[in-house]
């Protein structure tokens, strides 16, 4: 019943430059010069043609920014229209695509007087990381899903991809998965997980995600840069293939640049990680093969409305399509039960 928004930020800044490894801002062409030429020329671009190319580059992805709503809902008009799917029956979730540990992990944590503490000695994570690890999918569907992303890749639908840090994904939104698929998933097994783990970080009323897969092979992206996520928790869960390398690596919380000290996460495909957005991360190099990783984004308005974590200000809402980045206005918010 929510309507959903972007904030404005999201038009000049966290601008990733993959070439240099640095996110920009650019509000204007000499705003962008004083700020950021000298940071540029000690990355290597020297010359005025260099940066003249990336403030091209940076124009072209602002533009892209500001028609990403529209692109998105033609891709999906497209799709929907004519893509063939090669196994329909996954695009709705069933419990026997989910291990029984992690259904079992689920019930526990519904299960009346559940403590944190009794949750997180089932999930043994690392000393004070906050990074929990758990069987997520059946093989079974791991593979179903695989073939179906990979009949998707190769038809000639129009793709957009992840994020400004991804080149090569695809949104699960735009496929058809949302509805019957992630919104479930999030709802019903992953929010009583959140609730537990991170209720501080909206673990217990989130209310919007954006899903989408990664890929990464020899040859496309190879490895991501360190960042944080434009979400509240998210759950990344390793499908496949086989591959050598890819480790991600967690430092600290994006507000504590405190230590050097990183904690290793190596992929276990149907396994998935669940981390804090903020929580800084990067991903090595994949060495070998392909890997192809679903990311859930999860996000609580009632946390980012407070402040945008992208801007770490109030957010300045702009409309968006579907649920844009997660943000509502709190008047948007009609009440069912007093309505009716
Ligand atoms: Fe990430
Ligand atoms: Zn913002």
């Amino acid at each position: 019943m929510k309507t959903f928004y972007s904030c404005r930020c999201f038009y000049t800044k966290n601008i990733f430059l993959k070439q240099f490894g640095i996110h920009i801002q650019y509000d204007n062409k000499k705003q962008f010069i004083s700020q950021f030429e000298q940071v540029l020329r000690d990355k290597g671009c020297n010359t005025e043609e260099q940066l003249e190319d990336v403030i091209q580059k940076i124009q072209e992805e602002i533009d892209r920014r500001q028609s990403l709503g529209r692109a998105s809902l033609a891709r999906q008009r497209i799709i929907s229209a004519t893509y063939q799917p090669r196994h329909e029956d996954i695009y709705k979730l069933k419990e026997d695509y989910l291990a029984p540990e992690f259904l079992d992990l689920v019930a526990q944590c519904k299960s009346e007087g559940v403590t944190a503490d009794a949750v997180m000695k089932r999930l043994q994570p690392q000393d004070g990381s906050r990074l929990y690890k758990f069987h997520v999918f059946q093989q079974s569907f791991c593979n179903l899903f695989l073939e179906e992303i990979e009949h998707f890749e190769n038809s000639d639908c129009p793709k957009g991809r992840p994020n400004t840090m991804n080149k090569y994904g695809i949104l699960l939104n735009e496929l058809g998965f949302d509805e019957d698929f992630i919104i479930p998933l999030r709802k019903h097994y992953l929010s009583p997980i959140t609730s537990i783990l991170f209720p501080d970080w909206g673990g217990n009323d989130l209310d919007s995600h954006k899903a989408f897969i990664v890929t990464y092979k020899l040859g496309d992206d190879l490895d991501l840069s360190y960042h944080y996520d434009n979400a509240e928790i998210t759950l990344n869960i390793a499908l496949g293939k086989e591959f050598t390398g890819g480790t991600l690596y967690f430092g600290d919380m994006r507000t504590e640049r405190r230590t050097d000290r990183y904690s290793r996460y190596d992929h276990q495909p149907m396994f998935g990680l669940l981390h804090r957005g903020q929580h800084l991360h990067g991903a090595m190099p994949i060495e070998d093969g392909e890997r192809y990783n679903l990311i859930v984004w999860m996000r609580s308005s009632r946390v980012r409305n407070q402040r945008c974590p992208m801007c770490d200000d109030e957010p300045d809402l702009v409309e968006a399509v579907g649920f844009g980045d997660g943000f509502t206005r709190e008047d948007s918010v009609v009440d069912v039960c007093t309505a009716s």
